[in-house]
């Protein structure tokens, strides 16, 4: 089971369900994203694309950005457009492939899977196949596709990571992808259980642009390329939408690559996993380097202190540099206030650095003027108290600027 955020799959796949249904048969009501033909051409989408597509199809259009940049579709292709919606990639991509290509529309919701073979049934789209299906479970089989295409659909996926292998497994070698997606610049860390709805408004479950980039790159994409970004949030009509998605960073990109020939090794995956630059900024980007920082100098403390104490037991001499030593922590401990202090920027508030720097003096004073154990460890206590501080101040923030606050109040 996937639980997200606080989020079941069930409760997400529902969520998706629910919302693109009302945007396949409603889709004048008013949305919290932008919807429609004014929305495909403030996307770049030219007009001789959109000039034949069905008006009713046209009206639900929900992409993010215009894939098309990345022209990875070529005359003769079988392409896969995944989260296909009203489908009106689709029929672009029937145009671009011709009548010896093939185009297979994949959605998970029924009203928009109906909606789009309605329309295709009686036009001259003869090349265009509709199928209701997950893009985590693609009912394909190996290396059957030229070309992949999809728009706004992979943030809505509970597994990304699945999600993405399996358009490697459908892709032929060599085989290019096109995407445009929400990514944001800062991950949501609370939990949002209590309102599906910030799901399925596209921001909840964006990935980090860089890590939606390297998810791809562990797969097996090859010439990973961001081929243009858009401040897609600031067409919402919802200012709470705009809010929330200025205060995540988040926005659409348009990017293109191709499928290498394999797979990597699992130990190259692995080692492009846990690429410790990858590690730092996920820390950082979750508010957590503070803390993280404030381990590794306990760690540097009185792990050395006790490996002091028991190696001489097992015969084992250390040679210790105190200055260095010393200097090591005191390193760490600066880090860590630093780390605290980057915080002000998410809550304003100032009492978690006054408390950091009080705690950080403290240990200061013991390593480099009078050594006093107790102080050493006032200081310690003090400071993981301030970066506990600052991240109950940065998740309350998050609370507020999501809205949870006022949806918990109301039920
Ligand atoms: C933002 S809309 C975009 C639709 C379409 N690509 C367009 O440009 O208008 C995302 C679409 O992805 C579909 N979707 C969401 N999760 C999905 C999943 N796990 N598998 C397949 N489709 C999914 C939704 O039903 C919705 O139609």
């Amino acid at each position: 089971m996937v639980a997200l955020l606080g989020y079941s799959r069930q409760q997400i796949v529902s969520a998706v369900q629910d919302m693109y249904t009302a945007v396949a048969e409603a889709p004048t009501s008013p949305f919290h994203f932008p919807v429609g033909g004014r929305a495909c051409e403030r996307l770049g989408y030219p007009a001789e694309y959109t000039a034949g597509l069905p008006p009713a199809l046209l009206d639900s259009f929900a992409g993010v950005g215009y894939p098309f940049r990345a022209d990875a579709i070529r005359p003769g292709d079988t392409v896969l457009d995944i989260g296909a919606g009203a489908g009106n990639d689709s029929l672009i991509a029937s145009h671009i492939v011709g009548p010896f290509g093939r185009v297979i529309a994949i959605d998970l919701t029924a009203a928009m899977t109906r909606k789009l073979k309605q329309s295709v049934e009686g036009s001259d789209a003869g090349n265009l196949d509709v199928v209701q299906a997950s893009a985590e479970q693609l009912p394909l089989p190996d290396a059957s596709i030229d070309a992949i295409t999809s728009n706004g659909a992979l943030n809505l996926v509970p597994d990304k990571r699945r999600a993405v292998t399996e358009m490697f497994r459908v892709l032929r070698s060599n085989g290019r992808l096109q995407l445009a997606d929400v990514v944001i610049h800062r991950p949501v860390s609370v939990d949002c259980h209590d309102d599906p709805r910030l799901w399925v408004e596209c921001v909840v479950g964006a990935t980090v642009k860089e890590e939606l980039l390297a998810l791809f790159a562990e797969t097996g994409f090859e010439d990973v390329e961001v081929m243009g970004s858009h401040d897609y949030f600031a067409l919402s009509p919802s200012q709470q939408t705009r809010e929330v998605a200025e205060s995540f960073g988040a926005h659409s990109i348009e990017i293109g690559m191709r499928r290498s020939e394999q797979a990597p090794s699992l130990p190259r995956q692995w080692a492009k996993r846990l690429d410790p630059r990858r590690w730092l900024l996920r820390l950082r980007r979750r508010g957590l380097l503070g803390l993280s920082a404030l381990g590794l100098a306990l760690l540097s403390c009185y792990g050395t202190l006790a490996l002091a104490g028991l190696l001489p037991l097992l015969g084992i001499g250390l040679a210790l540099h105190e200055g260095a030593w010393a200097g090591t922590i005191a390193g760490l401990v600066l880090f860590t206030l630093m780390a605290i202090a980057g915080g002000y920027r998410h809550h304003r508030a100032g009492g978690p650095i006054l408390l950091a720097a009080a705690g950080s003096a403290a240990i200061l004073y013991a390593l480099f003027i009078e050594y006093l154990a107790l102080v050493e460890l006032f200081g310690f206590v003090v400071l993981g108290g301030a970066a506990l501080w600052d991240l109950h101040r940065r998740r309350r923030q998050e609370v507020k600027v999501l809205g949870l606050d006022r949806s918990s109040s109301a039920g």
